[in-house]
């Protein structure tokens, strides 16, 4: 049977890497976060106190040991053998990783890696330009999107159940912020493919954005 190549692109929390890992392990297909790599890139930054200039972060992301298992329908992601899945979802990293997803060579590399990662097929890619610049050939796009107010709450849900104390409004300020660089940066932005499928997941619970795309998939295998 065909393996084929879905994309999911969207703004943050409108829910792309729950969708994307549902269906990757529906299909028994690989999930492959690429949120996760740049994210790497910023922890990294963090980690080592390098001065976020474009020149030190290009040099990082060139020499970073970075390492994906991405089978199994879940992405773990490690840097020099060291597992930074769960470190990479803090505040400070969200904060500092888009405008390092600004950089030339951080893009370069990343892209490179995705599109190996692509192989030849059975796997959902999950990011802002997956449908535009890394796999303009995928056979299924799709771009997630949702109200601010409610990509704030399922972040606000997500990082209060992992323990911190954030206020909502300071999420809602955040995500504002990360679409505004997200979508206007000059390299990739954030941007629907012009075949790609709309999909609002605001009053859409998960189980049907996922039979949603399960179903687009049926027609073309
Ligand atoms: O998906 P996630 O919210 O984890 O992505 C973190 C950041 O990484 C985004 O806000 C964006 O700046 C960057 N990114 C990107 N291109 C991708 C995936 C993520 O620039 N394909």
């Amino acid at each position: 049977m065909k393996r084929l190549i879905i994309a999911i692109d969207g703004p943050a929390g409108a829910g792309k890497s729950t969708v994307a890992k549902l269906t990757a392990q529906k299909l028994n297909y690989n999930y492959i976060d690429t949120g996760a790599m740049y994210r790497a890139v910023a922890w990294q930054t963090l980690q080592q106190g390098v001065e976020p200039s474009n020149q030190a972060i290009a040099e990082l992301a060139q020499n970073l040991d970075l390492k994906l298992d991405y089978r199994n329908g879940k992405t773990n992601i490690t840097v020099a053998g060291q597992d930074i899945t769960e470190a990479i979802r803090t505040p400070e990293v969200s904060r500092l990783v888009p405008k390092i997803a600004q950089v030339a060579e951080v893009r370069e590399v990343m892209l490179k890696l995705q599109q190996d990662m692509a192989g030849l097929g059975g796997v959902v890619m999950d990011g802002r330009d997956i449908g535009t610049h890394v796999l303009p050939q995928a056979d299924i796009k799709i771009f997630l999107t949702a109200s601010i107010a409610e990509r704030a709450k399922r972040r606000w849900q997500e990082l209060v159940a992992k323990g911190y104390t954030i206020q909502l409004s300071e999420l809602e300020a955040e995500i504002a912020y990360r679409d505004k660089e997200d979508c206007e940066r000059e390299l990739a932005p954030l941007l629907a493919a012009p075949d790609a499928i709309h999909i609002d997941t605001t009053e859409l619970s998960i189980e049907a954005t996922v039979k949603k795309i399960i179903d687009l998939c049926k027609e073309k295998l």
